[in-house]
C-alpha cells in the first residue's frame, strides 16, 4: 500500500494525515479544542465530538489541496476506533467509513495506544528517527489517557509490563495543574511553572516503588497534593506554586524513570521509546536522556507534533495492519477500552 489516510477523533484534538509507504508524514492537520474545553477545566465529552463533527469535514478537504493529492492517491483508510470517548472516536470513524464505501478503499479501524507506540517511526522534513530503531524496543507511552508500558516484541506484538492503576500521568498533570490556579490543560503549564522552582522544597509520595512492580500510580500523588494545597493561603500558594510545581514534576518523573529503569532490566531491553502527550514535558526529556546514557541505552522520543494526538500516527499503524492484510468491514463499532487482543499480557 503506497498511501494511507488517516483520521484521529478519539479524545479532544480532530487530526486528519496522510503517511506513504516511507512512513513519511505528506500532509498533517490538527485542531486542538484547547479554548473549547478551557472553561470547564477539563474535556467535556459532548463538546468534544460536537467540534469533531463541525470540523472534519473541512480539515480533509483542506489536507487534500494543501498537499495537492486527489483520492485516488489514497489506497486505504486508518481511523481510530478504540480506546478513547465513545461520541468523538464515532464521529471519525462514521467519516472514514462513509469515504471507505464511496470510494471503494480498504479501511481498518487502529488502536489509539498502538499509533502512539509507532510515532517515533514518522518521518517528515525535520524529524526522522535518531537511529536505526527496530523490534524488540520498549515504549512508555504516557498521555491524558493512558500510562503504559510495552515490550514490543516484534511488529503488531505489544507485551504490556505495566500500567497506571488509577490516573494518567497526564490527567495527575491536568488535575495539578487546576488545583494550583493554572487551568486547563495543565501540563504543559506546570511543566513552564516548574522551570522556576525548587525541585526539592516539597516531597511527593512516590506510589508501588516495592520490588518488581512494573505498574504505575498518581492518585497518591494527587492527594497529597490537595493536602499540601489546601493548607495555603492564596498569596502562599502564588509564591509557592513554582516550587510545588518542580516537586510534583519531579515525583512524576522519578516515578516514570524507575518503573522504566526496571521494565529495562527485566526484559533487556537496548532501545527505550517514550511517546504520548506527557513526553512533550521537558524535565522527563532531560532525565530519560541522562538515564539513558547512564544505562547505555538508546533513546527515541518524537517530537511533540507527532507525541501528542496526531492522525499520523495512526495512519502509520493503518498502513502497517493493512500490509498485514487486515482490513475491517462496515461492522466495525467504536470502543472506549482496547480489545482484549490488542496487547499481549505478560
Ligand atoms: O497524547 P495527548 O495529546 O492526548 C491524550 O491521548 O490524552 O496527551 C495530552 C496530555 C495532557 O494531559 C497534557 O497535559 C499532557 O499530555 N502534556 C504535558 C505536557 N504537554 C502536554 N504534561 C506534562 N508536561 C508537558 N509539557
Ligand atoms: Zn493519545
Amino acid at each position: 500500500m503506497k498511501r494511507v489516510l488517516a483520521i484521529e477523533t478519539s479524545c479532544d484534538d480532530t487530526s486528519v494525515a496522510v503517511v506513504n509507504s516511507d512512513f513519511r508524514v505528506e500532509a498533517l492537520s490538527s485542531l486542538s479544542q484547547d479554548l473549547e474545553h478551557l472553561p470547564y477545566g477539563g474535556i467535556v465529552p459532548e463538546i468534544a465530538c460536537r467540534n469533531h463533527t463541525m470540523h472534519l469535514l473541512s480539515l480533509l478537504d483542506s489536507i487534500l489541496k494543501k498537499s495537492d493529492l486527489k483520492w485516488d492517491d489514497i489506497d486505504g483508510l486508518a481511523v481510530t476506533n478504540r480506546p478513547g470517548l465513545i461520541g468523538s472516536i464515532l464521529v471519525g470513524l462514521v467519516t472514514a467509513k462513509m469515504l471507505a464505501l464511496t470510494l471503494k478503499k480498504p479501511f481498518v479501524g487502529v488502536n489509539h495506544i498502538e499509533g502512539h507506540i509507532l510515532a517515533p517511526f514518522l518521518v517528515d522534513a525535520d524529524y526522522q528517527p535518531p537511529f536505526n530503531l527496530k523490534y524488540p524496543f520498549m515504549a512508555l507511552a504516557i498521555s491524558g489517557g493512558h500510562s503504559h508500558i510495552f515490550w514490543a516484541e516484534r511488529e503488531c506484538h505489544y507485551r504490556l509490563l505495566g500500567r497506571t492503576l488509577d490516573d494518567a500521568a497526564g490527567e495527575a498533570f491536568d488535575k495539578f495543574g487546576k488545583l494550583v490556579g493554572l487551568g486547563f490543560p495543565g501540563g504543559v503549564r506546570v511543566d513552564q511553572e516548574a522551570k522556576k522552582g525548587d525541585p526539592k522544597k516539597y516531597s511527593f509520595p512516590i506510589a508501588l516503588h516495592e520490588e518488581g512492580n512494573l505498574d504505575l500510580s498518581f492518585s497518591g500523588v494527587k492527594s497529597a497534593a490537595l493536602r499540601m494545597v489546601s493548607k495555603m493561603t492564596e498569596e502562599e500558594l502564588l509564591r509557592e506554586r513554582p516550587h510545588l510545581c518542580a516537586s510534583f514534576q519531579e515525583a512524576i518523573v522519578e516515578a516514570l524513570i524507575m518503573k522504566l529503569d526496571r521494565a529495562a532490566k527485566k526484559v533487556k531491553a537496548r532501545e527505550i521509546v517514550i511517546t504520548g502527550g506527557v513526553s512533550a514535558n521537558s524535565r522527563l526529556r532531560d532525565r530519560a536522556a541522562q538515564w539513558a546514557t547512564s544505562r547505555g541505552l538508546r533513546l527515541a522520543i518524537p517530537p511533540v507534533r507527532f507525541c501528542t494526538d496526531n492522525a499520523a500516527m495512526i495512519a502509520l499503524a493503518g498502513l502497517i495492519r493493512m500490509n498485514r492484510k487486515e482490513f475491517h468491514d462496515q461492522t466495525l463499532g467504536p470502543s472506549a477500552e482496547a480489545w482484549p487482543t490488542d496487547f499481549l499480557m505478560s
